[in-house]
């Protein structure tokens, strides 16, 4: 079967795998997949010497940026947010870099979370890869406000420039609590995985706020229970996200779009 990998630092409790697996097993689709850790220093060989016998690479944290530069060619999606998810070997040898995250957000926000984004106003938290790797989308789908606040100012501005509308505005962290509340806040800062502390007024939450981390697990949690306490109508972690931007990554390899909605649930059910 055709091979393929997630490249990752740590990596060892991936989800993709078996992601990948499910998807495999409903398409009729035969496919070995394995985790890689591989630490930055060494990152750029183990990719050419994984992808020179294989077909394609998923590439998360901390790689993202570094997958996006080896590439010999870059999908739009990726090029705007300056890091790829995925990578795959054309017949030719080249490898391309494409990313996925940020559709996967909007579907599964859309599909899944019935979080509907036009003409909608949101708030993204923190402008850093995984921020950047969702804000075009964000603005595709529709939403009439993306403001950007992020602990360091300049950052933020220069994703608020980067994206290129008056749609999208940044904002100073300490103004948090000035600028009312959103339809969706969109949490994208590292604290929560890095085990910080992340204060957010409840200010920002009114009774039809979807509250929403990019990540999953115990990373997710104290944004989750912050935005419920706040009064959130509902506080959703990033495994909806993490199946549908594989789903694509699998449709790009293999050519059917799997349905995600039983892989979804059984993952829910292995995260519980
Ligand atoms: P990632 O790929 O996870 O986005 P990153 O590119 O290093 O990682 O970006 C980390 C983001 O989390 C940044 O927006 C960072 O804010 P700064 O630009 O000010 O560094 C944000 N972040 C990290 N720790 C934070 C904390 N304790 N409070 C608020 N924001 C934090």
């Amino acid at each position: 079967p055709a091979r393929y990998a997630v490249f990752g630092h740590p990596i060892a409790h991936s989800l993709s795998p078996t992601i990948h697996r499910l998807f495999g097993e409903q398409c009729g689709i035969a496919l070995e997949y394995v985790a890689i850790d591989a630490v930055p220093e060494s990152f750029a060989d183990a990719v050419h010497r994984f992808l020179a016998a294989a077909h394609g690479a998923n590439v998360t944290l901390p790689h993202k940026a570094a997958a996006f530069a080896l590439a010999d060619e870059r999908s739009a999606a990726a090029t705007r947010a300056g890091s790829a998810n995925v990578l795959t070997r054309r017949a030719d040898g080249r490898l391309a870099a494409h990313n996925t995250d940020g559709a996967g957000l909007v579907r599964d926000l859309v599909e899944r979370q019935q979080c509907a984004l036009q003409g909608r106003r949101v708030l993204l938290l923190g402008a850093g890869g995984a921020a950047r790797g969702v804000a075009w989308d964000l603005l595709d789908a529709g939403v009439e406000e993306l403001t950007i606040a992020n602990r360091t100012a300049d950052t933020a501005a220069a994703l608020a420039g980067a994206l290129g509308v008056t749609r999208a505005r940044a904002r100073y962290w300490q103004d948090l609590a000035e600028l009312g509340s959103f339809d969706l806040v969109v949490h994208a800062t590292s604290a929560g995985v890095l085990g910080q502390p992340l204060q957010l007024p409840g200010t920002l939450v009114n009774p039809q706020t979807v509250g929403y981390d990019l990540s999953y697990g115990g990373g997710a949690q104290s944004f989750l229970r912050w935005a419920r306490e706040a009064g959130a109508r509902a506080a959703c972690d990033g495994l909806g996200m993490l199946v549908e931007q594989a789903a694509d990554a699998f449709a790009l390899w293999h050519g059917p779009r799997p349905l995600t909605d039983p892989v979804y649930a059984t993952m829910r059910a292995a995260l519980a």
